[in-house]
């Protein structure tokens, strides 16, 4: 097979999270190809919602919490760079999200995280029902009380994909869309282990450094020798959406609770999700998995059983054992850089992931501590804890 190109980085994957990190890796002076297997950013990165709302779904301070507050506070700086440099708004929104309780079960939720989160000193905020009908008039007559995260933010996920697109372009990174990465090409010299290569569809793309960040389908390439993520099932966790019409602002903020979640957009629609589903790379929408959604959204706000339907969809978060995002070098093979993973938070998790994936290649190290996030934790036996149950950022025991 001949050489198709050369390049500084290879990134396998062109999702937000490969998509970001070749624009930093491309700013830093590094010249960067993208392997795309379909059209970038048409997978979990489009499907996505584009919450930025690690209290909203946290249950407990970790190394992952820590993770997504630093994630989000890089988040209006990286909005109004895109700005800048193609002129696409991502439309970066700060009304915040609202977690409402609606039943007992929901009292419990709301009380456990005002709690934690209130003792740590987070910016969170405990709402009675009347003070929130002055915020959401639409919200349904259920509603007992609301935690309001005025820091949970959110962006138009499928205006990020397109901005990252332009900025990367724009940058010089070379995108090989339509084409599968099949094998890492690692060899040894000297007894160490190194990355020459990736052997595409298309031809090898010749290269020192790889940045696997192909979300779900980062299990499925091979390598000449093996490398540590082969210990991991990064798995694709089905997400059902769907979107519609609201002629009306029938609600402003993000809306959370046990049942979903609810996401006003500037362009007039309202997206309501989701599903978490274990049905392979399966992406299509099922009629049990619509309808509990819209169940849950008009449980939390009524008016929406009203509107019509604009669009349905599904799309594939990858789940690596424990729901942490894998990040950080191979620690056997030199050159290969982990930045999958990112489960639920793949949108939120853009930016930082980015700046360390650009940190770890062109200085040698990562300025935080991602130690928490190496592929190191599934050889340790913390991989998994022995249950099916997929719900929130963790598996639960
Ligand atoms: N972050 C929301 C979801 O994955 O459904």
């Amino acid at each position: 097979m001949t050489a198709r190109l050369t390049a500084d980085t290879a990134i396998i994957g062109g999702g937000v999270i490969g998509l970001a990190a070749a624009w930093r890796l491309a700013q830093a002076g590094l010249r960067v190809a993208i392997i795309e297997r379909g059209e970038p950013g048409r997978e979990a990165s489009h499907a996505a919602g584009g919450m930025l709302a690690p209290l909203a779904e946290a249950d407990s301070r970790d190394a992952f919490f820590d993770l997504a507050v630093a994630g989000r506070s890089l988040y209006s700086r990286f909005a109004a760079e895109l700005k800048e440099s193609t002129g696409t708004d991502i439309e970066y929104r700060t009304e915040g999200t609202l977690y409402l309780s609606l039943d007992e079960c929901d009292d419990e939720e709301l009380q456990r995280r005002w709690e934690w989160q209130h003792a740590a000193g987070l910016n969170v905020e405990k709402l009675d029902a009347s003070f929130v009908r002055t915020l959401e008039p639409q919200v349904a007559p259920a509603l007992r009380w609301a935690l309001k995260f005025p820091d949970d933010h959110q962006v138009e996920n499928r205006r990020l994909v397109a901005a990252l697109l332009a900025a990367t372009r724009n940058a010089g990174v070379e995108i090989i869309s339509h084409t599968d990465a099949l094998r890492l090409r690692i060899e040894n010299f000297a007894g160490k282990k190194r990355i020459v290569g990736v052997v595409t569809t298309q031809g090898e793309v010749r290269t020192g450094v790889v940045v696997l960040a192909a979300g779900s389908w980062s299990g499925l390439i091979e390598s000449d020798e093996p490398v540590a993520l082969a210990d991991v099932e990064v798995e694709p966790v089905r997400g059902q959406m769907i979107s519609l019409e609201m002629p009306m602002p029938v609600v402003r903020h993000v809306i959370y609770s046990r049942r979903g979640y609810v996401i006003p957009r500037l362009g007039g629609t309202v997206v309501c999700g989701s599903t978490s589903e274990r049905a392979g790379f399966d992406k299509r929408v099922t009629a049990g998995g619509i309808a509990g959604i819209i169940e849950g959204a008009a449980g939390m706000l009524p008016a929406i059983r009203e509107l019509a339907i604009t669009e349905m969809w599904a799309g594939l978060r990858p789940f690596a054992g424990d729901g942490w995002p894998i990040l950080g070098y191979d620690p056997q093979v030199s050159g290969l850089v982990y930045a999958t993973g990112h489960y639920r938070n793949g949108i939120l998790l853009a930016p930082i992931t980015a700046e360390t994936v650009t940190e770890l290649i062109v200085q040698g190290e990562a300025r935080r501590d991602i130690s928490p996030f190496s592929v190191r934790r599934f050889a340790t036996g913390k991989r998994d804890n022995g249950t099916n149950e997929i719900r929130g950022n963790k598996r639960k025991i």
